[in-house]
């Protein structure tokens, strides 16, 4: 059974272009419910850490630059089926072939720079979720 809880982060795109407010509307106005949040900013250790499965990747240097260049929100989010709704809610990773209305189609800047990340399965979604939050910080 899939469970009910994913992790994401607000990137520092949308931080730095002041889209907290929106982008966090939409996620509990599509019906997810926050059990766990935060503002924080990674360090390239955390980060290197974070994203280990891409580290053969091309863009794995420009993405750790990126996601420690300044402040993310991050989130534990609760809802039925949560990680692949949330998958849906949030689009494709370019923003130029996400679906209209979802949060990157609206407020990512490019496939790199992306506005918010979403666990890609359950399993990834409670190792995100305690990287970034101690047990008594998860409600
Ligand atoms: P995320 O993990 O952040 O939710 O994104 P995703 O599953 O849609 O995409 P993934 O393949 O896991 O890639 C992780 C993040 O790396 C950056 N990226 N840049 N320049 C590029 O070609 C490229 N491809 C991926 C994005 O920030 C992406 O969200
Ligand atoms: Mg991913």
């Amino acid at each position: 059974m899939a469970s009910n809880r994913t992790f994401t982060m607000l990137k520092p795109d949308a931080l730095a272009k002041g889209y907290i407010g929106e982008i966090l509307n939409q996620i509990t106005g599509s019906g997810f419910k926050i059990v766990a949040m935060k503002m924080t900013q990674m360090t390239e250790n955390d980060a290197k850490t974070f994203y280990e499965v891409h580290k053969e990747r091309p863009f794995y240097g420009e993405l750790v630059d990126y996601m420690t260049s300044g402040p993310i929100v991050a989130a534990i989010l609760e809802k039925e089926n949560a990680v692949d709704d949330f998958r849906t809610l949030i689009g494709a990773t370019n923003p130029e072939e996400a679906a209209e209305g979802t949060i990157r189609k609206k407020f990512a800047t490019s496939i790199s720079e992306n506005a918010i990340h979403g666990s890609d399965s359950d399993e990834n979604a409670k190792i995100e979720g305690n990287f970034h939050f101690s047990g008594r910080e998860q409600f």
